[in-house]
């Protein structure tokens, strides 16, 4: 039977890496899985590794506006992310951390 528990996470992001090959545009197009190794780096060397989880997401519905980043519970949603744009989102995790926790 499935146990219902509180998130173990205070920030979980969720960065689409669904890739369909150029077929239809994807967030694989836009580097996403870069994204995600640059945002999974920054986690741990800001030592927040036990607080905020870095997950891989597939296809979240926006992909003309990829890479798309959710972040939850917070709701905050990033679209047209480029890895060398990851320094945002860092800072409003940063920005979570400090103030809505
Ligand atoms: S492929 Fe990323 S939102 Fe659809």
């Amino acid at each position: 039977m499935a146990t219902k528990n509180e998130s173990p996470w205070d920030v979980h992001v969720f960065v689409c890496t669904n890739d369909r090959g150029g077929e239809r545009k994807s967030c694989a197009d836009n580097n996403s899985q870069i994204v995600k190794s640059k945002l999974k780096e920054a986690v741990n060397e800001k030592g927040w590794k036990e607080k905020v989880r870095i997950s891989t997401s597939g296809c979240m519905g926006l992909c003309a506006q990829g890479s798309n980043v959710m972040i939850y519970p917070q709701k905050i949603w990033f679209s047209e992310v480029l890895p060398n744009e990851v320094d945002e989102i860092i800072s409003t995790i940063e920005h979570i951390m400090k103030t809505d926790l």
